[in-house]
């Protein structure tokens, strides 16, 4: 079978990047990347592209301030020269508009370090700590015109614990992100994503799209 082109957007350290790798090549995932693509010349997700020979591309922001949806057709023009099917973005820190939306419908996915729609926006762990819920975790989801509002793809809960730090509520969110943009990267790439209104659904009955963590 074909496999689906994926473009990666990062700004930072791409550990959700090294993670799709890994279970890329790891045979866990069945996708391509073909090119990841970075707003900061010196991200260190493009390093880690380079280093799997993987098109690593600086598309700069220099010039574009105020010009969202124009610095948007740069990316979408990079991402159609590649045949993208669809992008990721992990840890990609700007805003996209409709110039990108509409250029992917549906076939855009974000990974956001909360269980939406609970905190949306930055900083979240933090504030997951400081407002005392027990539980967070991290969700992937596709990516509409709003701010982490689009339909759900996949969840993961994890505790929060009486001596919790942020780092440490982080790092323990990290681990379940770094499987769960894969898990749902291949229910795509098998075709088993259903959209209906808000739900996104998976046409195999056995598939959960949700992983719940019991012991931290
Ligand atoms: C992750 O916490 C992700 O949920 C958020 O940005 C962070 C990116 O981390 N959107 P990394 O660059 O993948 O390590």
């Amino acid at each position: 079978m074909k496999k689906i082109k994926l473009g990666v957007l990062v700004s930072g350290r791409g550990s959700n990047l090294q993670a799709i790798i890994d279970n890329i090549e790891k045979g866990a995932l069945s996708v391509e990347i073909a090119v990841v693509i970075s707003d900061q010349p010196d991200a260190y997700a493009l390093e880690r592209a380079r280093k799997h020979n993987i098109p690593a591309v600086h598309v700069s922001a220099k010039g574009y301030k105020g010009k969202r949806d124009a610095y948007d057709t740069l990316l979408v023009q990079e991402l159609q020269k590649r045949s993208v099917d669809l992008v990721c973005l992990a840890g990609f820190m700007r805003i996209i508009t409709p110039a990108l939306i509409k250029a992917f419908p549906n076939r855009i996915m974000n990974i956001h370090p909360a269980i939406l729609p609970a905190f949306p926006g930055l900083h979240v762990q933090k504030k997951a700590l400081e407002h005392g819920v027990k539980f967070s975790g991290c969700t992937v989801h596709f990516v509409d015109e709003g701010m982490d509002t689009g339909p759900i793809v996949v969840q993961a809960v994890v505790p929060i614990l009486d001596n919790d730090t942020e780092d440490g509520v982080s790092e323990r969110i990290l681990k379940q992100e770094h499987k769960i943009y894969s898990r749902a990267i291949q229910l795509f790439a098998e075709g088993k994503l259903r959209i209906e209104g808000r739900r996104v659904l998976s046409s195999s009955s056995d598939e959960r799209n949700s992983e719940f963590m019991i012991n931290p």
